[in-house]
């Protein structure tokens, strides 16, 4: 694959796609740490004299956090300390005039990619090749650089449809990203520890079948939705409210697939052994064990107890690598961080190589000053995908885009 090293790109039109998808509250983006995670390329680009074009999605139609790129051009103008354009269009007239206008060492941002129906779809590379955004945009670019590692496992136009055209450059975040994960699958030092939490039950079920399954994971640890599902795989009731909460968000049936990848691994996977649940406005611990637990039946589960904590943190520290990703808990509600930050610092602290992510999730780290993480993913699904041993489309391109302009004068 290209790397940023390879080519130069004075007075060239470089195409840049990011993932400045970012989580916003009440209209605002609420944490730069996708725009930070950019910045080495795009300064590298702009002090080597290129025409920075750069393009990101925002969510999806119809969320409430589907924006405009307006406040991401000023965020990202504010890091870099110079002017990046926010152009109110994707690839239209006026987009292709402020692309032309462009001078070396100039950026500006195109308006949120998912406002153009092409790129809400997942198809083929030459699909995506065929669409009207990459026929209009291709003949106004030289390279593409990609470094949108969070949306890896999606094949959008602008993700994966210039590879075929022109040369597509993995960005510096995509190479550290690929270095980091690569290291933590492929090592064999032991033990090797996957941390898995948070919303993404069917993603996670598929990573931990595939790590145990390929020998390369030595144990489990559960906890956010993903803990509550094994605890019902391994027999334990959770209580009518926690239950129904599964079952309206399609959880539910993904217990019998838990089931099966414990009849195979039973003794790697572990699952909490306390919860916190939100009693009466209040954190409340309850033991999976005690007589307590028929709270479970009117109380939401909202995080991981402490001696599940406890209990982790003394497998993590004992660990050689960590693979991390999603919480632990609704760590947006300060009572219910406990589980998830407890987590992510005993991995800090562990001397292990560690990588944790899980999209916005890694806003706790920042928020919460957690140090010692050897690498913070930016990807959630892509990260999930990469260790559920899947195909990347947007790595794939890279590699086609190589192989077709590998011999070609830079
Ligand atoms: C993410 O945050 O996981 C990426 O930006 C991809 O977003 P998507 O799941 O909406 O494609």
């Amino acid at each position: 694959m290209f790397r940023l090293t390879d080519f130069t790109y004075e007075d060239k039109t470089v195409f840049l796609r990011a993932d400045l998808n970012s989580p916003v509250e009440n209209g605002r983006i609420t944490s730069d740490a996708r725009f930070r995670a950019v910045l080495p390329t795009i300064r590298h680009l702009l002090n080597d004299g290129a025409k920075v074009v750069i393009a990101t999605h925002q969510s999806r139609p119809y969320k409430g956090d589907y924006t405009t790129t307006e406040e991401h051009a000023e965020i990202l103008g504010r890091l870099l300390g110079q002017e990046v354009e926010y152009v109110e269009d994707i690839l239209g007239k006026y987009a292709r005039e402020r692309i032309r206008a462009l001078k070396p060492g100039e950026a500006i941002i195109l308006e949120n990619l998912r406002f153009s129906a092409e790129e809400v779809f997942y198809k083929p590379l030459e699909e995506c090749e065929r669409t009207f955004f990459v026929r209009k945009l291709a003949p106004l670019i030289d390279h593409v650089v990609n470094d949108a590692f969070a949306a890896a496992h999606r094949s959008q136009p602008s993700l994966v449809g210039f590879a075929r055209l022109k040369p597509m450059i993995m960005g510096k975040l995509m190479e550290e990203e690929i270095d980091a994960l690569s290291r933590a699958y492929e090592s064999d030092e032991r033990p090797r520890v996957y941390v898995l939490g948070g919303a993404k039950v069917d993603d996670s079920l598929r990573v931990a079948e595939n790590v145990l399954r390929s020998g390369r994971a030595d144990l489990i640890l559960t906890g956010g939705l993903v803990g509550q599902i094994f605890t019902l795989a391994k027999g334990f009731d959770l209580g009518d409210t926690n239950i129904e909460f599964l079952h309206r968000n399609g959880l539910l049936g993904l217990v019998d697939w838990a089931e099966k990848i414990l009849d195979e691994f039973y003794p790697y996977v572990r699952t909490p052994v306390d919860f916190a649940v939100d009693y009466r406005g209040e954190r409340l611990e309850v033991d999976l064990l005690s007589g307590e637990k028929k709270l479970f039946d009117k109380n939401p589960i909202l995080d991981i107890g402490s001696r599940t904590v406890e209990k982790y943190r003394e497998i993590l520290m004992d660990a050689r690598i960590i693979v991390a990703n999603g919480p632990m808990g609704v760590f947006e509600m300060e009572d219910f961080a406990a589980g998830t930050v407890g987590v992510f610092r005993a991995i800090g602290e562990s001397p292990a190589f560690s990588v944790v992510g899980g999209g916005h999730s890694i806003a706790s780290i920042y928020r919460y000053s957690i140090t010692g993480i050897s690498h913070v993913s930016t990807g959630g699904g892509a990260m999930l995908s990469f260790f559920a041993g899947e195909r990347l489309p947007v790595l794939e391109a890279l590699k086609i885009s190589y192989e077709r302009f590998k011999g070609y004068g830079r």
